[in-house]
């Protein structure tokens, strides 16, 4: 019975949170989580953090090799060109409660989104370049117009004449960020666009491979993303830097809680990453810079507050027990400095993932096959139906 689950013993075999289930081949991303290496397309994240924009990034994931000149600027324009959003979804974006969790009502608009897509009802993987193009484009501008209303202030509309993330930062706040901010920013886009078969990516999947519609895929994406064991944590993390609130209580924390096992420490350990996070070196670099180029003392003391524990984490957790600190630890550090709040941390993992969750989705959905796993069952059969006035 149930020799699905069963290993060649007969006891249950059961791969709790799909560790080790490898459900199929890939050529988009590759890491080896014992060598802190990760690769786009065969391209190591330094080289594309160091050369790369998210356009091109987000071409290479898409298309599976670099742009040529001509390939790019016309990707670019036609990102460019698909910025804006129609007036439903402005309205939208006034009706959701300012209470919502801005991943929640990001959730809600780009479902919206699905339902005026020009190609609405399209289903396989045909349309998907198309719709993947228009929701890159406009998610962006859904972010900023949610957190700007929740903010109680009006959404400034796109420009096309700015990159997407200059163009993302002028929507956040009115100003065209300078060079240092708008290559932060986009350098972080370029850090979060893919990592292989994540949560987000897996239930975008999992979605995807009914052959449901690409919103409906992409909604799920957010949907998993926003949990604090994924994508929430840059937030947690930050909300953990100033929980503990100076250099000099981060060793009493660390001691009362991490060492405890109380609390996990938010923005480290990882499923993949036994050793030190690639992506989470490149963002250490830019945190740094932040508090040199913002000048402002309560940026460089939350750094003080993220140095000091990392310390700590990296010479007794990871060292140990390979929990090191990820990219969730240090990318908040660097939105802070630009001045955005908290609560818009996850929404920017999306704005770059949505590449990651697209990519994924066409490559599966070009060979699919329906994802559906098996459980072991352990619990009664056969059992007597008793009448609802017998049951006492
Ligand atoms: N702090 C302290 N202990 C930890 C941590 C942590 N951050 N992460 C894992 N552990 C311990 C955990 O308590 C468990 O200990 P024990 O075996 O004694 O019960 C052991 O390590 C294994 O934990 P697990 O939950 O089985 O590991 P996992 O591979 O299932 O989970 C994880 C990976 C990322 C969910 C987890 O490390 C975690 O909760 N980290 C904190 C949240 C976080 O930073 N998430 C961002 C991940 S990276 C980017 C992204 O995906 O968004």
């Amino acid at each position: 019975m149930q020799k699905w689950c069963l290993d060649e013993k007969g006891q249950p075999k059961i791969d709790k949170g799909a560790e080790n289930l490898c459900m199929d081949e890939s050529e988009i991303c590759f890491i080896d989580g014992f060598h802190s290496k990760l690769y786009y397309r065969g391209y190591s994240i330094e080289e594309l953090a160091s050369n790369s924009t998210f356009e091109e990034t987000t071409y290479l994931l898409w298309y599976g090799k670099l742009p040529t000149r001509s390939e790019l600027n016309s990707f670019t324009e036609d990102l460019r060109r698909n910025r804006d959003i129609p007036q439903g979804a402005y309205d939208l974006i006034k009706s959701i409660p300012r209470d919502t969790h801005p991943m929640e009502a990001l959730r809600t608009v780009a479902s919206y989104l699905g339902n005026v897509d020009p190609e609405k009802g399209k289903l396989g993987v045909d349309s998907m370049p198309a719709k993947a193009l228009r929701l890159t484009a406009k998610l962006p501008t859904v972010v900023a117009a949610l957190a700007r209303t929740r903010d109680g202030k009006e959404p400034i509309k796109p420009r096309s004449d700015l990159s997407h993330a200059a163009n993302f930062l002028y929507m956040m706040s009115g100003k065209v960020p300078d060079n240092f901010w708008e290559r932060a920013m986009d350098v972080s886009l370029v850090l979060y666009a893919e990592h292989e078969m994540n949560a987000s990516s897996f239930a975008t999947v999992v979605v995807g491979s009914t052959l449901s519609d690409y919103y409906s895929s992409i909604v799920g994406g957010i949907g998993a993303l926003r949990g604090p064991l994924h994508g929430g944590a840059n937030e947690e993390a930050m909300k953990q830097f100033f929980e503990i609130g100076s250099p000099e209580n981060v060793d009493a924390w660390y001691k009362e809680y991490a060492l405890s096992g109380k609390k996990r420490v938010m923005g480290a350990g990882h499923r993949v990453y036994k050793t030190y996070d690639p992506r989470a070196k490149v963002f250490r670099e830019y945190s740094k810079k932040s508090v040199e180029v913002s000048k402002d003392p309560k940026i460089a003391s939350i750094y003080g507050v993220a140095e000091r524990l990392e310390n700590l984490v990296m010479s007794q957790l990871c060292e140990s027990r390979g929990i090191c600190t990820n990219v969730d630890y240090w990318s908040g550090i660097v939105y802070y400095a630009m001045g955005i709040p908290i609560e818009q941390y996850t929404p920017i993992f999306a704005i770059a993932r949505i590449a990651g969750w697209s990519a994924h989705l066409m490559e599966y959905v070009a060979r699919n096959r329906i994802l559906r796993p098996r459980l072991y069952y352990k619990g009664m059969l056969d059992l007597e139906y008793v009448p609802i006035e017998k049951r006492g």
